[in-house]
């Protein structure tokens, strides 16, 4: 069985962008796939963090991610800071990865640039390494990302083959080179204030995103007032109807009904409608979601089942650490114990 690894951050409540992105395609995935879905914690404090806050999140994102549907028994659910590997490992990427690789990630340059080099944390810059480790430490096959993700994973699939050339056999390779999975639809949810920007849950304005939480009068009234433009028409057009084209998508990824079904149905109504029953299609996703995702947030379940993650990846995790280590050299040579 072919293995999968994907993460999110707890920096604040996911919202439909991730769900669209990322979460959906998780669930159908679990059924034909050794999956770790992970709480990426320490990405998190690669900016400034309420700790207590943190600790909230990351507990609730776990929770999201049995509510959506992910089943411990296919998947194996945990907190990244639970499993001490993660760190160490990428440790071992920052070694074999250069600054200019780093330097090149979109992400980073438009964080520093919106800041400054002073107003942000090494770890912006030192962040893709501990991706990358968080995927290579499982043997990963696929990883099932938003279309934000592919340039990191990129650069995990050129350490991956520089570390298996500089310290593997060709025919013993130490790492897994994986691939990316983006889905054809919903890669890139928009924000609902701005269409051309991504719809992120570190927005400062909520009204840009929908969080998985929204309770349904707030979902409803962010829909309605989502930009649109002036044609009153239902089509599928991102250069010129940017926001309608993104609430299109938005609304085939919760209906099942295609972007082309949809614009059929819709061909003679005005947006008043339509994003109405948008807003419906979204709630009744949402609206037995969080009343799962509130019973298991105070559970024993919950926190037995993070318990039982976490032993799984410490286990599986280990031993690839400990095959990085013994290529690069660190340690004492390995030995066989004698009993
Ligand atoms: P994060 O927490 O920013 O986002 C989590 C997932 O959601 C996807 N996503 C979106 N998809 C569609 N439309 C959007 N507007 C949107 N916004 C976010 C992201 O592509 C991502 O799949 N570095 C990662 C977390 C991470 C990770 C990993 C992912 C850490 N280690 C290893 C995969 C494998 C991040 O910051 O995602």
């Amino acid at each position: 069985m072919e293995t999968i690894f994907s993460g999110i951050q707890p920096s604040g409540t996911p919202t439909i962008g991730n769900y669209i992105g990322a979460m959906q395609q998780f669930v159908a995935l679990q059924e034909d796939y050794d999956c770790y879905f992970c709480v990426v914690d320490e990405h998190a404090i690669t900016v400034p963090q309420d700790r207590l806050k943190l600790r909230q999140q990351t507990l609730s994102l776990a929770a999201l991610y049995l509510a959506i549907g992910l089943d411990p028994k296919k998947a194996t659910i945990f907190i990244q800071s639970e499993v001490s590997a993660h760190a160490e490992a990428a440790w071992i990427v920052q070694c074999n990865t250069t600054l200019g690789e780093l330097e090149r990630m979109t992400q980073f340059k438009d964080k520093s640039q919106k800041t400054g080099r002073t107003g942000v944390s090494a770890a912006l810059l030192t962040y893709p390494p501990l991706m990358v480790a968080d995927i290579v430490l499982y043997q990963t096959n696929l990883v099932p990302v938003g279309e934000d993700q592919k340039q990191h994973l990129e650069l995990t699939r050129d350490f991956v083959m520089r570390f298996n050339r500089k310290y593997a056999s060709e025919s013993q390779p130490i790492l897994t080179v994986p691939e990316v999975k983006i889905p054809k639809q919903g890669a890139r949810i928009m924000s609902l204030q701005d269409p051309t920007k991504k719809m992120s849950k570190s927005d400062t304005n909520p009204k840009g995103y929908i969080s998985m939480l929204d309770e349904p009068a707030v979902i409803r009234k962010k829909i309605r007032s989502a930009v649109t433009d002036s044609s009153g028409k239902i089509e599928y057009d991102v250069e010129n109807k940017p926001g309608i084209s993104n609430l299109l998508t938005i609304f085939s990824s919760f209906s099942g009904q295609t972007i082309s079904e949809l614009e059929t149905r819709y061909q003679n109504s005005g947006y008043g409608a339509f994003k109405a029953d948008l807003g419906e299609a979204i709630v009744s996703v949402m609206e037995p979601l969080q009343e799962k995702y509130h019973e298991l947030l105070s559970s024993d379940e919950l926190q037995d089942i993070l318990d039982i993650g976490a032993e799984k990846a410490n286990f599986v995790a280990a031993k690839t650490l400990r095959k990085m280590k013994n290529a690069v050299g660190l340690g004492r040579k390995p030995r066989k114990i004698k009993r």
